[in-house]
């Protein structure tokens, strides 16, 4: 087992595991240093590029995202999604996982469940591909944006998955909104690490997606904590720029080249 793996699952009933997203260098530089896993989102779909759902992203723009974070990130265990489409079955799966594994050094790959891939997670996990896995909502197999596991079948239902998402080999496990009792029953019923997302604090570690969390997406469901927000911070810089550039206040002096060496 990848050393930065085994890390996390010996986290597991010892200490919360830290997880954000990613898709650049820049800000990845920044979470390399305070989290354990950053993952590379096909929420850039929504995130980055305006699409209503994370269906139109393409393996190619995962990885040229991936080659970016890759940059930043020394420490962490760099997971990436795969995209819709990109596993539907073995093969496709295999060829694609390698080829994001080999053109960006990642350690592992995320797969959504639809409660029936569990095949494809086993054989990748014997072809020596790390793989996570992602119960509950998975935007790319279900439509609404509901919470799941809320009765007592449907959580006993959500187990069951997990249960066979282990049995596959994966490394750990996404659980996205979910519902606390679920959450509670997956987390104390499996060994390997859940990480939540909308699906409170009895999950083994917690992911969010950084533009949310920084109030930049402009999504904030009920689950996630603006920690700080970075729209109003930039704005404000631009309004700043936008007037001393009108009133032929910037640059300055200070901010002329005239032969000296340039501040880097
Ligand atoms: O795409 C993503 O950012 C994710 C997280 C929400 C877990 O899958």
């Amino acid at each position: 087992m990848n050393k930065k793996i085994k890390k996390i699952f010996e986290k597991k009933n010892k200490s919360k595991i830290v997880c954000l997203t990613a898709y650049s260098k820049n800000i990845a530089k920044i979470l390399d240093n305070y989290c354990d896993i950053v993952l590379v989102g096909d929420s850039m779909a929504n995130v980055l590029y305006g699409f209503k759902n994370t269906h139109q992203i393409s393996l190619e723009n995962i990885i040229q995202h991936t080659l970016s974070v890759k940059k930043g990130v020394k420490k962490s265990l760099l997971v990436v999604d795969m995209p819709k489409n990109s596993y539907v079955n073995f093969k496709t799966a295999e060829k694609n996982a390698k080829l994001v594994i080999k053109k960006t050094g990642c350690d592992a790959v995320k797969l959504e469940s639809n409660n029936k891939n569990f095949n494809i997670i086993k054989k990748l996990v014997e072809k020596k591909i790390p793989v996570m896995g992602h119960i509950g909502y998975t935007p790319q197999f279900k439509k609404k944006f509901k919470l799941e596991g809320d009765t007592s079948d449907k959580a006993n239902k959500l187990l069951k998955e997990a249960q066979l998402i282990q049995k596959a080999g994966a490394f750990s496990i996404v659980l996205e909104c979910i519902s606390p009792k679920a959450s509670k029953l997956i987390t104390s019923n499996l060994e390997i690490p859940t990480i939540g997302i909308g699906s409170s604090s009895f999950c083994d570690g917690q992911i969010l997606v950084t533009d949310d969390m920084l109030g930049l997406s402009g999504f904030y469901p009920k689950f996630v904590k603006k920690y700080v927000n970075l729209n109003r911070i930039i704005e404000k810089a631009v309004k700043k720029y936008t007037r001393e550039v009108k009133l032929n206040n910037f640059p300055t002096k200070k901010y002329f080249l005239n032969g000296s060496r340039s501040k880097s």
